[in-house]
């Protein structure tokens, strides 16, 4: 069987998904940390100043996980074929239909034939929901930085309410990033071993390969 390389992930694409990554991973540790510092706080402004560092990194993490969320907005709209909204979302009979054969895949009850270039329908929709959830988590992480920007107040009263229900949100949203991330590596290492076209590799070479 021959197979040739194809670009499907354009640079701007693989630099979103390794700064998303990156910066959650950092966002997770430090948030964890805010909700209960593991070191001894009486050292606070004594022999270090461990929950000013935390929060001064995760706030750094927090302006690499909003860029990373721009780049992905504009990709929604203006990426290559395979990167916008309108290939993986299912909005189409083509991609609605194909969601139940994509489960029983998973399930192990059908045998994958066809081959996606892009992300299937089913790893695009939980992509577009968990784009959903970096905004809600983005406008919550603002609200509480600056909770006297009368801008963030508008935005952080309109979605979450007051402060303390934002941080109650924020600190759940947190738990969606943690499952997702364990279930989407289960399933791209999944892909990658049931299928042909390199999944795992394209994420950094931003090739996969079709059969021809
Ligand atoms: C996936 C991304 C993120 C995760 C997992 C996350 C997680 C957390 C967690 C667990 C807390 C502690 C809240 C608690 O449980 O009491 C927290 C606090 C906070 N986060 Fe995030 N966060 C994320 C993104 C952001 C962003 C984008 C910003 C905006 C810069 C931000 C700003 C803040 C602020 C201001 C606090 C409150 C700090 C304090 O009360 O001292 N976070 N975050
Ligand atoms: C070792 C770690 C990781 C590997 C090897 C990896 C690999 C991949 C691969 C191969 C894809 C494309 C899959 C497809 O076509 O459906 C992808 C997409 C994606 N990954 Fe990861 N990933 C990793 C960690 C993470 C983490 C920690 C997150 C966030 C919590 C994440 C979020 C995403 C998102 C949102 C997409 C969709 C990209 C898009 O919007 O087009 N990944 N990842």
């Amino acid at each position: 069987m021959s197979y040739e390389r194809i670009k499907i992930w354009s640079i701007l694409l693989r630099l979103y998904h390794w700064s998303f990554a990156g910066s959650i991973v950092v966002l997770v540790v430090t948030g964890l940390y805010i909700n209960t510092p593991w070191t001894n706080s009486l050292i606070e402004n004594h022999n270090g100043f461990p929950m000013a560092t935390m929060r001064y990194i995760h706030f750094l993490a927090g302006f690499i996980f909003t860029a990373a969320v721009i780049m992905r907005l504009f990709l929604l709209f203006f990426g290559n074929k395979f990167e916008r909204a309108s290939d993986f979302a299912p909005v189409t009979a083509r991609n609605i239909k194909s969601i139940p054969a994509q489960i029983m895949t998973y399930l192990y009850l059908r045998k994958s034939d066809e081959q996606h270039l892009g992300h299937n329908v089913l790893a695009g929709t939980s992509y577009l929901l968990t784009f959903f959830f970096a905004l809600g988590q983005l406008i919550s992480g603002f609200y509480l930085l600056y909770p006297e920007s009368a801008n963030w107040q508008w935005w952080g009263l309109t979605f979450f309410g007051p402060q303390q229900q934002a941080r109650n949100i924020h600190h759940l949203l947190m738990w969606y990033f943690i499952f997702f991330a364990v279930i989407h590596i289960y399933l791209v290492i999944w892909n990658d071993i049931k299928g042909k076209d390199g999944l795992i590799s394209s994420i950094f070479t931003g090739e996969k390969f079709k059969k021809i």
